[in-house]
Order: C-alpha cells, then sequence, then structure tokens
C-alpha cells in the first residue's frame, strides 16, 4: 500500500489513470472482508451515482480494531491528552479500544439502536467520542459528529434532518479555562426534535444536569451492565457508514454521506502515502472530531492502518501558546497535522513559546483546511520541523473524504503554499467559465475532479437532487470542488480559495447565505449582505453589510445583539467580525446583491469597482465606501 519513492509515486499515478480498477482492487485486498465484491466500480456522474466495492461485505471497526489484535493488541492506539496539562494523559491499547467499543455497542444496541438508524453525537474530545463513532460502525448505526461548537439550533437541524433516534452527549466539556454545558445544548434542541429517544450522557465536568427518566441514561451506567462482546454487523460496502454536515453557497447544511469500503481504503490509503506513516509512529492530528479531518485522519485512517492516534481535548492557547508544542515533546510526537490558522495564530505569539520544547520527535508536518501562506509555511517548516520535517500541504474536503492533492511527505518536492500533485487516483482538471477543460500548464481555472475515487460522496442525506445540484452539475461530466486553482510551470497546483459563496474561517466553513439568514433573523434588520474579507490570523474575516428599520440608538448595543443572535442561531464560529450598517445595498435591476462590490470594498480596494453602472442605485456605493471599517 505504501509509496517509497518519487517514481514509485509516478508509477502508481499512472497505473490509476491507465487501470483504476486495477489499482484500487489491489489496494482493497489488503483489507479485512468478510465477502468478496462483485464490481469494483460504477459510475454515473451525471446522475450522481458512485459505487465502490459493491457486493463486499465488511464492517470498518473490524479493519480499525479485531485486525490488530493478534499482533500489536497491546500497542497504543489512542494517546488522549487532556484540556488540562495537569491533568493525566491517558493511553489506550487496541485491546482496550477494542473492548470499550465492543461494549459501549452493546450499550446502543440495548437501548434499540438498529443498523442504519441514526445516532447524533455531540461530545468534546475525550476517548468517549471515538468509542461512540466506533460503536456505531459496529453495530451498522450511522453516526452524525456535530462539532462541539454549534449552537442548539443548530444541533436541532441537523438531528431533524437526518431523523436520529439517540444523541450522545457529556454533562459539559472543557475548552481552555472555561466550562461548557453541552447536555444543557442539547436539551434545548431537544425540545425541537421528535424522533430522538434517547440521550447518553457520558460524564466528563460534572456540570449539574436535567436528566429525563425514560429518556436520558449515564454512560458510565451503561457500560457497566453489557458483555464486552460484540460481533461485527457485517455491511454492504455500499451501506452508509456516516453523515457529516458541511456549508455550502446556499440553504441550510447538507448531510454528506459517506459509504464504509470506499471510504475505509481512501481514508487509509491517503494517511499511509501522504504521512508515510511508519510503525510506531505517534501522529497528532490537532483537528476536532467533529469535522472531516478529525474523522479521517484521528479515528479512521490511523486505526485502519494500525497507528497510534493523539486526541487532544484542549486549545492551542490555554494555559498558553506553548500547548502543541508541549504535547509534542511529552508524547514525542513524530507526525503534526494542523491548520493554518492555528500556525499563523501561534507564530504571532512568538517563538520563545516554542523554545522551551523539545520538538526533535517531529518526523512530518502537516496543513490542511485553507491556503496556507508563504510567511506561514516557512515559520512551521522551520521553527517546528526544524527545517529538516517533510511539510505537507494536503488539499481536500468534506465530500472527498481523504486527502486528493498533496505531497506525499520526503517523497514530492515541496514548494511552499503548492499542494502540489494529485495522489494516485485523483484527475484534477482545470475548467474555465464555460466548462472547457484549461490545458497545459500555467493556467488557472475552476477545480473539478473527472473520475471518481472510493472516497467521493455519496449523496446528501435525504435529497439526491441536491447532490447532483451542488457538485455535478456547474461543469456536467464532472465533479465540482467550488475552489479556484492554479497549475504551474510544473503542473504543480496551488489552490487559491472557494469561488462560491462559501466561507472559510479559521479552517471552518461557513455560508454567507447562512449567516444572512441568521443576522435577518434579528429584531429590526431588514436585509444583510455578507462577505469575506481577508484576515492575518483567521485567514479569511466575515464582513456583513446590514440595513436596519431605523437608525440604531446605540450602534454598539446593537452590534452585539446580532452577535448574540448569530452565536443563538448558528454558533459562536459564524459570528461577523465586522458589521456595517447602510441604509441600502448595491443590487442589479434585477435584485441580485452584487457581492463583488461588496467584496472588494471589505478588502480595501475602493478605487477598483469594476463596472458599477448597471446597479440600481450607485450613489449606495458611495455611501458604503465611506462607512467602511
Ligand atoms: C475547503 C473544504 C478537508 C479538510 C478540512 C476542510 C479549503 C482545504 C486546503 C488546502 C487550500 C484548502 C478548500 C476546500 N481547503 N484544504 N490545503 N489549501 N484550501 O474541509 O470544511 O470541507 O472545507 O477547504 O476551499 O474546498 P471542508
Amino acid at each position: 500500500m505504501r509509496i517509497k519513492t518519487f517514481e514509485e509515486y509516478q508509477t502508481a499515478y499512472q497505473q490509476s489513470v491507465d487501470d483504476p480498477e486495477g489499482f484500487w482492487a489491489e489496494i482493497g485486498q489488503q483489507f479485512k472482508w468478510r465477502k468478496p465484491w462483485k464490481k469494483v466500480l460504477s459510475w454515473d456522474f451525471n446522475e450522481a451515482n458512485v459505487k465502490w466495492y459493491e457486493g463486499g461485505e465488511m464492517n470498518i471497526t473490524e479493519n480499525a480494531l479485531d485486525r490488530h489484535l493478534e499482533e500489536r493488541g497491546d500497542q497504543v492506539a489512542l494517546i488522549w491528552e487532556p484540556n488540562d496539562p495537569d491533568d493525566e494523559a491517558v493511553s489506550i491499547t487496541y485491546r482496550v479500544l477494542h473492548d470499550r467499543v465492543c461494549r459501549f455497542a452493546n450499550v446502543l444496541k440495548k437501548h434499540g439502536v438498529k443498523k442504519g438508524d441514526r445516532v447524533c453525537i455531540y461530545l468534546p474530545m475525550v476517548p468517549e467520542l471515538t468509542v461512540a463513532v466506533l460503536a456505531c460502525a459496529r453495530i451498522g448505526a450511522v453516526h452524525s459528529v456535530v462539532f462541539g461548537g454549534f449552537s442548539a439550533k443548530s444541533i436541532a437541524d441537523r438531528i431533524n434532518d437526518s431523523a436520529c433516534t439517540m444523541v450522545i452527549t457529556s454533562d459539559g466539556a472543557f475548552r481552555g479555562n472555561k466550562v461548557i454545558p453541552m447536555k444543557e445544548t442539547v436539551d434545548t434542541a431537544l425540545d425541537q426534535c421528535s424522533t430522538v429517544k434517547s440521550v447518553i450522557v457520558m460524564t466528563r465536568t460534572r456540570t449539574p444536569v436535567s436528566m429525563l427518566k425514560g429518556r436520558d441514561l449515564w454512560w458510565e451506567e451503561e457500560v457497566k451492565h453489557v458483555d464486552s462482546i460484540c460481533p461485527a454487523e457485517p455491511m454492504d460496502a455500499e451501506d452508509t457508514l456516516f453523515i457529516l454536515y458541511t456549508s455550502g453557497s446556499t440553504g441550510k447544511p447538507k448531510g454528506v454521506v459517506h459509504t464504509c469500503g470506499g471510504y475505509m481504503i481512501f481514508a487509509t490509503y491517503t494517511f499511509a502515502n501522504v504521512f508515510q506513516y511508519e510503525p510506531g509512529e505517534i501522529h497528532f492530528c490537532t483537528a476536532d472530531i467533529g469535522w472531516i479531518t478529525g474523522h479521517s485522519y484521528i479515528v479512521y485512517g490511523p486505526l485502519c492502518y494500525g497507528a497510534t492516534s493523539v486526541v487532544f481535548e484542549g486549545v492551542p492557547t490555554y494555559p498558553d501558546a506553548g500547548r502543541l508544542w508541549q504535547i509534542v515533546a511529552k508524547h514525542k510526537v513524530n507526525i503534526l497535522y494542523t491548520a493554518p490558522t492555528a500556525i499563523r495564530s501561534l507564530m504571532s505569539f512568538g517563538l520563545h513559546f516554542v523554545k522551551d520544547h523539545d520538538l526533535s520527535s517531529l518526523t512530518k508536518l502537516g496543513s490542511v483546511g485553507e491556503p496556507i501562506n508563504e510567511e506561514a509555511w516557512q515559520w512551521f517548516k522551520q521553527n517546528i520541523g526544524g527545517s529538516h520535517c517533510p511539510l505537507v500541504d494536503t488539499w481536500w474536503q468534506t465530500e472527498t473524504g481523504g486527502i486528493m492533492i498533496s505531497p506525499l511527505a520526503g517523497i514530492t518536492p515541496e514548494k511552499p503554499t503548492y499542494a502540489t500533485l494529485p495522489l494516485p487516483g485523483i484527475q484534477p482538471v482545470l475548467v474555465d467559465e464555460n466548462g472547457k477543460e484549461i490545458e497545459g500548464n500555467g493556467v488557472s481555472g475552476n477545480l473539478c475532479i473527472k473520475f471518481p475515487w472510493p472516497g467521493i460522496i455519496r449523496t446528501t442525506y435525504g435529497d439526491h437532487e441536491r447532490c447532483k445540484q451542488t457538485y455535478f452539475s456547474t461543469y456536467p461530466g464532472m465533479y465540482f470542488t467550488g475552489d479556484g486553482c492554479l497549475r504551474d510551470e510544473d503542473g504543480y497546483y496551488r489552490i487559491t480559495g472557494r469561488v462560491d459563496d462559501v466561507l472559510n474561517v479559521s479552517g471552518h466553513r461557513i455560508g454567507t447565505a447562512e449567516v444572512e439568514n441568521a443576522i435577518n433573523m434579528h429584531l429590526g434588520v431588514v436585509e444583510s449582505a455578507v462577505v469575506g474579507y481577508p484576515h492575518d490570523i483567521k485567514g479569511q474575516g466575515i464582513y456583513a453589510y446590514i440595513i436596519t428599520e431605523s437608525k440604531p440608538d446605540d450602534a454598539e448595543m446593537f452590534r452585539k445583539d446580532i452577535l448574540a443572535t448569530v452565536s443563538r442561531i448558528i454558533g459562536p464560529i459564524a459570528k461577523p467580525d465586522k458589521i456595517q450598517f447602510v441604509s441600502g445595498l448595491p443590487k442589479t435591476r434585477s435584485g441580485k446583491i452584487m457581492r463583488r462590490i461588496l467584496r472588494k470594498i471589505s478588502e480595501g480596494e475602493m478605487n477598483n469597482l469594476g463596472d458599477t453602472s448597471t446597479l440600481l442605485d450607485p450613489a449606495v456605493v458611495e455611501e458604503i465606501k465611506k462607512g467602511a471599517l
């Protein structure tokens, strides 16, 4: 499964294009199957239908756990580093993890969860989160992990969209110096959800919580009374493994559906190859399991490959900005995979937070989530990687299931700010506005993928038409990523950012329409328009232009109230950084907001607004320019 040299990469890549089925069949054989597949691939991008390893039967937990027991049952699978550095870290071996997953799977079964049922997981970064995820997979239940930073309403929307029958949560969460009420938020969400029959509550902060008789159960109590043997449910390769909600340019977040076989193989193959994982290495991905990065590169990829994976509960700046480096030194981390926003933020605190820690264990670095600027790339490479660690800039998406374009650590020649070359099996193309493929090098365009790979999104939960519309209709016959991209003279890819109305704030994907809808729910707001602007740390900041019914008496207070509304409707991550009250918005005669103009103003490019003659009311632009923040 592992490529070892650049020549091998080139050969593998060519083979994957010439004979994709042969290529992925060979990799597929290295996993544990209950029943072999009948057909490696069938696909039709026009209908958004893709199937991998059809007819094959397996269970991802047998690959992530059982398979390792004989050879490395006593090897550590997870190292849990708690929020407070003075609390003890916990190491969990493959054998113990297997045992805990089986027990908890039996708890799920005991409370009526069956194959295909949807289970919402709203937990902090504790070992129980991984246990809960794998326990669902064990019995064929579909997990839908909701990031701990989302509001009650966001949880409710996600629960209702996929009709979850159970929620797994904790009393509270420790994040830096804060204690966050998790169960209370779930309780508020559940006032709007009728499908949930039971809630399992894990004890973390021992914050007082209300426990409803007949619905709520304590995790610790439940696991006492179950067997530790739980046979894995045989799953069809194309049965759903999980749903993960993500934002698009329109409407509500959509439930991206991934299936068992293809996802497993893609997450594992990319993990092994991109990070060039060597047996015994400690892999630390700083993402939250609430995002796809955590699903693929904390849980499934590393565990299926038999690796040791670090789960960190806290935040990079608590108790101080040296926390990540302290964890690297403490656990002798070899592979550190983090986000540009974290790098830029830690950079700004200065090097004295780095120098106290021994980073000599590091062998490889990775970046994910947003374009990495050259300064951050160099800082990470030199000061954290001591200039000798390969640094992989990995481009991918929730919808792709795993890494798509990235160097293979130490194998692909690097170029700062470039995700470099596609992994074997990935066929990127750049297209112009008319959907024509732009060939050759030294070109840029919209990034599409023209052939399926095993980790590709299968549908958007409950609405296949939306999946077709969003990803397969802009450029018929291709999967459209929503990203702009440059291919330089060497054929190297550099992702330049979203070309749709999706923002990337601190690596979090947020739809402008979602934020606008939240703002518009606020009393006294008539209309709003949201755009992204360059932000030194966050990558992008959120700039909201808001029309109010009347001039607010206390603009500052009104601004804060709007932030409270956005926090309540979506979550704190979607709070605008800047709010400008305006009397009108630049609209075309047909009533469409010209975001291009607002974007330019928010970037401070006042003299470069382009053609404004088609505007309904050009005067409003002058007003907005004058009041720009
Ligand atoms: C969007 C996907 C999948 C990882 C976490 C984010 C942006 C992701 C990179 C990168 C430039 C990147 C893209 C993409 N993005 N990685 N290495 N360089 N941009 O997953 O929330 O689904 O967001 O993140 O714009 O479309 P996501």
